[in-house]
């Protein structure tokens, strides 16, 4: 195994809500090493974004509780960090590309301001250093592809389109070296020729310049060209995780498998049926296992029991009890 660069230990988010706690990721497990291409893969609403928020640090105390778990970034706990620790693991540890490019740029700045500042308080240059500041502004810009820098320096974000808003969210997290980058979504206002630009340009940063990437995307094919190894997520549970060419020749999960067969294919065949139903209510959670309403091998103990992470292949586990010992079938549960 690599150098880990990142580990989540079972890690609980709870959002605080009118209605209570809303119990959204529940102890999950999750590593990334050194240099390492990760998917987190999972439908609307399962807690992705959550999850990387919280690596982050962005999410305060007033908004979640983290009832157990630790988030190890090179060793040190990001749960116990104090402010001035945080804001340096973001100037110099990670960055997120944000998956909501029209909100995280500030609408009161110039994209120029917003760039050399992110390079300013980097402490990659003097901060006076002007021209150098802005040469490394510039050529972010252009890695994105994007082809008149002067012009989209002095530009606020409302005078670009939501693609070039998206690239520019790209560029900053990218125009200073991080360990890791978490890219939440970052191509969905993006057509497919500069995706596939995108996703290119975040290989070369893994794999040439050894910096990990945690890939958040709903597009398994994404995750098929991009990751070494995936995770999939339901309901606040990773319930799958293996090396990206394990994924596709045997999913295992019924969760995964319901995932796959929603692909539609170039052969044809029509389109699936999909995965009946919907994410749970976080406030009250099914007891066990969260995907059991609508899983079509669940069983009596799938409805009580959370199903243990049980190892089926080298680096593949998965948590359902059609893989955990005394597993009941279906026909006895019921
Ligand atoms: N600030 C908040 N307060 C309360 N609940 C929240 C908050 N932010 C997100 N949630 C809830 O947490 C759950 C997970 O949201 P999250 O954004 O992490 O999902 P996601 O997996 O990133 O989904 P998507 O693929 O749509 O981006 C959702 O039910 C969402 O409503
Ligand atoms: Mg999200």
């Amino acid at each position: 195994m690599k150098e880990t660069i990142l580990n989540i230990e079972d890690l609980s988010i709870w959002y605080r809500t009118y209605r209570g706690y809303s119990r959204v990721v529940d102890h999950i497990h999750l590593q990334v090493g050194k240099g390492e291409k990760i998917g987190l893969v999972g439908e609307s609403g399962c807690g992705k974004t959550t999850t990387m928020k919280t690596v982050m640090g962005v999410l305060g105390n007033d908004k979640i509780h983290v009832p157990n778990g630790k988030i190890e970034f090179r060793g040190k706990n990001v749960l116990t960090m104090k402010q001035p620790e945080l804001l340096k693991l973001r100037r110099t540890g990670t960055s997120m590309i944000s998956q909501s490019p029209m909100s995280a740029l500030n609408p009161v700045f110039t994209i120029g301001q917003q760039l050399t500042d992110i390079i300013k308080y980097s402490g990659l240059y003097k901060k006076n250093d002007k021209k150098a500041i802005e040469q490394a502004a510039h050529e972010a810009l252009t890695s994105v592809m994007l082809s008149d820098p002067e012009r989209i320096m002095a530009s606020y974000p409302h005078q670009l389109s939501g693609g070039m808003r998206q690239r520019v969210c790209i560029a900053s997290a990218l125009v200073t070296p991080k360990d890791l980058l978490i890219a939440d979504e970052p191509c969905t206002a993006l057509d497919v020729t500069i995706q596939d630009q995108i996703h290119h340009l975040l290989r070369v940063l893994a794999e040439e310049k050894k910096r990990s990437l945690i890939m958040i995307t709903h597009s398994l094919g994404v995750a098929r060209e991009l990751v070494d190894r995936i995770y999939i997520m339901y309901g606040g549970h990773i319930v799958e995780t293996c090396r990206t060419e394990d994924l596709f020749q045997s999913p295992s999960h019924p969760y995964t498998q319901g995932l796959l067969s929603c692909v539609p294919r170039l052969s044809g065949g029509g389109l699936s049926a999909g995965i009946y139903g919907y994410v749970p209510d976080y406030v009250n959670p099914p007891e066990g296992c969260r995907f059991c309403p609508r899983c079509p091998h669940a069983g009596k103990e799938c409805r009580t029991k959370r199903p243990p992470m049980v190892e089926i292949g080298p680096e593949h586990r998965v948590a359902c009890f059609c893989y955990a010992k005394g597993e009941p079938k279906k026909e006895e549960a019921e």
